[in-house]
């Protein structure tokens, strides 16, 4: 048998789920820290809530094994495990008011516990949630953020081990679900449970988790933290999710000891500097070169340009949008096509922003450019 990390709160040993012919979740290996923030970030279909569901108990997989605390917990269904599941479409009762939502699970206990207690827990949870007062109202009194912070109450009155987020802010608007996501950060460092989050918003993954673990077609591609992914995505799909990148086609030329030439599909020769993981491509392999759009320089004048430029290029700004401290610009060149530039307006104190149709200078340093395979 395939065993857990001792640490770890929940694992996934080469966990596969399969519904007739289509495989959900395919040789999943998976470790989640106890007191972590771990997010599952994917497009529709990926197998999100698959994995959530085989956490919880609601599904078993066909294949691996799934532990709890060290624990092996095939076959132990959802009322066994010491997990609690808030749904994309919170479940309240309506026929139940604020605290008895809050109070159910509790309630089912066996044995119960006394009435006092039960009062005093919901007491204690609805303050977590900033709902003190709130006992006697109606579900349909709430408004959809409040009905959120109920759900939430009534996930952690029984103290899971680990607590399973499905999408739970995909319903609230968009100032709401920001708000929304810094009282769950808040919530999760004053109780200290885990929690595991199942999002399609990049933005959500990256701003409150510890580690954010990204899927494609059932598989896990890349687990790391918000930075790790932004600085050192496995390859194009990662560096595509996780922020904005401009992606140049081309194919590994030439391999030598201190950098990698790259021959875009438009004829530009681009130069990177070789990393680790470079070891494992050959000339001839297809490659992207990914810059993140913080990394171009933009400049007048030749002496402001870098001395170890990647690429130094004239283009033509398209476009310009002022974003208070950064302004983007989308720039054309010939060759490379269309690119985003992202420029802190520091920079551009000492001069005057570049204009709309002014053609200028664009460059970037031989370490930004990541050469990804191109999947
Ligand atoms: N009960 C089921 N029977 C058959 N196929 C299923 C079942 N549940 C999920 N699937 C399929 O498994 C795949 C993964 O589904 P899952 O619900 O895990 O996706 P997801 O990443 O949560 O997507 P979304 O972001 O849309 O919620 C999909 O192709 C889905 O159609
Ligand atoms: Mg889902």
């Amino acid at each position: 048998m395939l065993s857990a990390d001792t640490d770890a709160v929940v694992s996934f040993r080469n966990v596969t789920k399969r519904y007739g012919d289509v495989t959900a979740a395919a040789h999943l290996d998976l470790d989640v820290t106890a007191g972590e923030f771990l997010s599952f970030l994917g497009p529709s279909g990926c197998g999100k809530t698959t994995s959530l569901r085989m956490i919880a108990g609601f599904d078993q997989p066909s294949e691996g094994e799934v532990f709890l605390e060290g624990q092996r917990v095939n076959g132990v269904p959802a009322y066994r495990r010491p997990v609690n599941m808030v749904f994309q479409h919170y479940a309240l009762f309506p026929h139940l008011n604020i605290e008895e939502n809050v109070a159910y699970g509790l309630k089912q206990r066996a044995p119960k516990p006394p009435s006092k207690e039960i009062e005093m827990r919901v007491g204690e949870m609805l303050e977590l949630v900033q709902l003190s007062g709130f006992n006697k109202r109606r579900i349909w009194e709430m408004s959809g953020g409040q009905q959120q912070r109920v759900a939430l109450a009534r996930a952690l009155i029984n103290k899971p081990k680990v607590l399973l987020l499905d999408e739970p802010l995909a319903a609230l608007d968009r100032k709401l679900r920001r708000e929304m996501q810094i009282e769950l950060q808040n919530l999760q460092r004053n109780v200290g449970i885990t929690f595991v989050l199942v999002t399609h918003d990049q933005e959500e993954a990256l701003s409150m988790s510890d580690r954010v673990c990204i899927m494609r077609e059932g598989k896990i591609v890349q687990i790391g933290s918000p930075l790790d992914l932004y600085d050192r995505p496995i390859n194009r799909y990662v560096a595509d999710f996780v922020g904005k990148s401009n992606f140049f086609d081309g194919a590994i030329d030439r391999i030598d000891t201190t950098a990698v030439n790259v021959k875009l599909d438009c004829g530009l020769m681009i130069k990177a500097n070789t990393g680790p993981d470079l070891e494992s491509f050959e000339s001839g392999d297809p490659v992207c070169i990914s810059v993140r759009p913080e990394q171009v320089i933009l400049a007048r004048k030749e002496e402001q340009l870098p001395a170890d430029c990647g690429v130094k290029i004239k283009a033509r700004v398209m476009n310009r949008i002022f974003l208070g401290e950064h302004t983007e610009y989308l720039l054309r060149d010939e060759k490379l096509g269309e690119f985003l530039v992202l420029s802190p307006r520091q920079n551009e104190r000492s001069e005057r922003p570049f204009d709309k149709d002014e053609v200028v200078l664009a460059a970037w340093s031989r370490d930004t450019a990541l050469v990804l395979s191109s999947e």
